[in-house]
Order: C-alpha cells, then structure tokens, then sequence
C-alpha cells in the first residue's frame, strides 16, 4: 500500500465545517431546506457538515457515477439511485466531496433543475483549483486544491482510504 501525506488535517476540516455550517444556517433561516448528498464521497462532509446547520433540514441521498478511468471523470454520468422525494418548490443544498472537472455535478444540477425546485446551492469540501471544464457556481466552497489526487473524508481510490479522518494524497505507485 502506497504511503499516504496529510494535506488538510482533521482540525481544519472540522474548522471549516463549522464555518461553513454557520453560513448555511444564516442563508436559509426560515426556509424549507432538503440537503442532498452525493454518494458515496459526501457521505462524512453531509454527516459532519450538517451537525453544524442548526436549522429543520430534511437529507435525501443520490447516487452517481461517471464512466471512465478510477482517477479522471469522463463526463458520462449514470444516475445510480435517484432522490426518493419531489423537490418542485423546495430550496436545495447539493453536497459534494470534491469539484474536479465539474462534469459530474454540472450533470447533477440540469437533472435537478427540469423538476422545479425553488432554488438550488452547492456546497463542497473540496475543489480543484482552475481546472473545471464546465462553470461551476459554488455558494459554499471550502478548500481550494491543487490538480492531485487526493483521498480520505469519503474520497477513494479504487473503492479504499474513504475512511481516513482528514485528507491525503497518495505517494507513490499506491499498488505497491
Ligand atoms: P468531476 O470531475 O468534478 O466530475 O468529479 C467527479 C468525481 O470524481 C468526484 O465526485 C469524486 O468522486 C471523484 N474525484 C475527483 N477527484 C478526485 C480525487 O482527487 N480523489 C478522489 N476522488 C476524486
Ligand atoms: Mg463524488
């Protein structure tokens, strides 16, 4: 197994979970707000993050795919399990783990879009400085990265280290 560099610590995830939370709470006082989360990368952002929305919120899940290598997104995305509520009228966070390409949620959000919701926001842990191929417009951002891979806080490679408490990159041939 390859050795793996911290990059962003536990304490300063939770850090900016705690900001970020603090916004969102702010934003959507007195509003109806579905938080959806992108599985299974946002899985501990959507768990950690929430905890600090101090609002009624109601969770729903989707689930995506994107054909293609395990490190670069292709652009095809199959819809693997799909919300289980109606959104029309409903104000709507999408969580992400990580923006890369954008591809992924920019496909995401015109699919959500056609069913009429009141509004629609993003919020990621993670994205990948200048190198989106689609404009993506993040409400709440939390860390800018440069274009490696990185794994832990939900991230995978090739299906591990997503339980990792704090965020990492891979040295080395991670086969070894
Ligand atoms: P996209 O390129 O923005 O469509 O990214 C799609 C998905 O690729 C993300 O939601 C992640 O699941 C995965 N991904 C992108 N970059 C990384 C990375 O550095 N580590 C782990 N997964 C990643
Ligand atoms: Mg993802």
């Amino acid at each position: 197994m390859g050795t793996i560099s911290t990059l962003i610590s536990e304490a300063e995830i939770q850090q900016k979970l705690t900001e970020m939370g603090a916004a969102i709470t702010a934003d959507y006082e007195g509003k109806d707000l579905l938080v959806v989360g992108v599985l299974k990368g946002a899985f501990m952002v959507m768990a950690d993050l929430s905890r600090h929305i101090d609002l009624p919120v109601e969770f729903d899940f989707m689930a995506v795919s994107s054909y293609g290598a395990s490190t670069q997104s292709s652009g095809v995305v199959r819809i693997l399990k799909d919300l289980d509520q109606e959104i029309a009228g409903k104000h709507i966070l999408i969580i992400e783990d990580i923006i890369d390409s954008g591809l992924t949620l920019s496909y995401l959000i015109k699919s959500l879009k056609v069913r009429k919701p009141a509004s629609i926001e993003i919020a990621t842990l993670l994205w990948k400085e200048g190198i989106q191929r689609v404009p993506i417009d993040v409400k709440y951002p939390g860390f800018s990265i440069g274009p490696e891979f990185v794994v832990g806080y939900g991230l995978d490679y090739a299906g591990k280290y997503r339980n990792l408490p704090y965020i990492g990159v891979l040295e080395g041939n991670p086969e070894d």
